[in-house]
């Protein structure tokens, strides 16, 4: 499953995090790259731990850990601390699929990606290309969102990004370990739980209505328990 969410950052926090985007120091991108995804990858990035990295890194996982909509889509277990790239001049990054563990940096702790997340911090206007393009089954999904908005898509996509071929594309990207590995599973829990919402939001006065919502909550809380690994 694909999925926008929107308004992750705040206009004031987009606004705050481009001045330090763009006084940081940026490195050729390879050096995350796995050996095959080398070749094909042409970004600079911000170095692993190197402060700015950090300080918005905790901005957005902050966000994320209060965005409902995050919440009950990805059922986070671990999250990567969030890398940033900038494409510009024609930079693009050929079709590859994400490693599949991740070595959490300075730390024992690895984590397996089941979700993907890219964060925009430039708006559509600002540059041309630079889009997402992420195969899923219903065929190659192009994806280009506005400035504080974040595209989550399952690891296991192949994906690329294409040319940017005026201005720059600055953006965060960083993994999750799901407490559902299964996207397909992951998506029943999703659906099962904007429905029960659903049912208190539009239907609060009706017993009938929220003794249902009562009784999936129960079957929601049930197939977490028999689905999750922590
Ligand atoms: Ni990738």
């Amino acid at each position: 499953m694909l999925l926008s969410i929107p308004d992750v950052l705040t206009r004031e926090q987009v606004a705050q995090a481009r001045q330090i985007l763009d006084q940081a120091d940026w490195v050729d991108g390879k050096v995350t790259a796995g050996h095959q995804s080398a070749k094909t990858k042409d970004n600079m990035q911000i170095p692993e731990g190197h402060p700015a990295a950090q300080q918005l890194g905790e901005m957005i996982l902050t966000a994320l850990g209060k965005n409902p909509l995050f919440l009950s889509a990805a059922l986070p277990l671990r999250v990567f601390p969030p890398l940033f790239n900038r494409y510009s001049g024609g930079q693009s990054f050929g079709t590859h699929v994400d490693n599949a563990i991740r070595q959490v940096p300075g730390t024992p702790h690895r984590i397996r990606t089941d979700l993907s997340a890219t964060l925009f911090f430039a708006g559509p206007e600002e540059y041309d290309g630079g889009e997402l393009c992420v195969e899923d089954t219903y065929g190659v999904q192009r994806v280009k969102l506005p400035a504080g908005h974040m595209i989550l898509y399952p690891s296991t996509s192949l994906h690329h990004v294409t040319p940017v071929t005026r201005g720059a594309r600055i953006c965060s990207f960083f993994w999750l370990q799901s407490m559902i590995r299964d996207d397909g599973r992951r998506s029943l829990m999703f659906d099962l739980d904007l429905a029960i919402q659903r049912l208190g939001r539009d239907l609060p006065d009706q017993p009938a209505a929220q003794q249902s919502a009562v009784q999936l909550t129960g079957v929601y809380h049930n197939l977490l328990r028999q689905w999750a690994e922590l």
